[in-house]
């Protein structure tokens, strides 16, 4: 299976990214629990220091414009900028998202120069995961990174543009910094079939 695909399209403005609500004050962000989902994570037998972020949707006629115009095949109906707050290094414990099967995101501050995204499948589940409850790791609960076998492993590049699955477990390794990204997010299969 193939988990993610670096798209050609056209790099976000300049100007985007220099928007007030990416300011560095918390006004407008809802800010996410450290996702630790109440328990001890080990990963390779140490104990994870999970990051703590925050995501808002983008309110600006420019920026919906600008995506009709080059990014039509998204269908999309928010923009969310997902924001990692890192004082140490950190990982972005493993889990599916709640808020879509596919996402497309440009990552304008990567958090460091080697991070990287894996995939993986968990035993005795399926690598497909279905919706689940805010607030949860996984469809089936706890997830812990002893039951888990690594399918992909990549870093992204700065200001590029990624389709990636986020219906099958995932995490973020590696991070030493602020890591943030343009977000547009969807449940709609379709979107990733047109890209391929
Ligand atoms: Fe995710």
């Amino acid at each position: 299976m193939i988990f993610y695909r670096i798209l050609d399209l056209p790099p976000l403005p300049e100007e985007f990214l220099h928007h007030s609500q990416l300011k560095e004050d918390t006004s407008g962000y809802n800010l996410v629990q450290k996702l630790d989902w109440g328990y001890d994570h080990y990963l390779n037998g140490q104990l994870c220091t999970p990051s703590a972020s925050r995501a808002f949707d983008i309110k600006h006629p420019d920026y919906e414009s600008w995506c009709q115009k080059n990014l039509p095949f998204t269908g999309y109906k928010k923009i969310y900028v997902w924001s990692g707050l890192i004082d140490n290094p950190a990982i972005g414990l493993v889990h599916h998202d709640t808020t879509g099967k596919i996402v497309l995101n440009y990552i304008y501050d990567t958090g460091g120069d080697n991070v990287q995204t894996s995939w993986y499948i968990e035993k005795d589940r399926p690598l497909l995961r279905n919706r689940k409850p805010p607030g949860t790791q996984s469809d089936t609960g706890h997830v812990k990174y002893d039951d888990l076998t690594v399918l992909e492993q990549t870093v992204f590049e700065k200001n590029t543009w990624v389709l990636m699955r986020v219906d099958v477990l995932h995490d973020i390794r590696y991070i030493t910094g602020n890591r943030s990204m343009f977000q547009i997010r969807t449940f709609d299969q379709s979107v990733w079939n047109r890209c391929f």
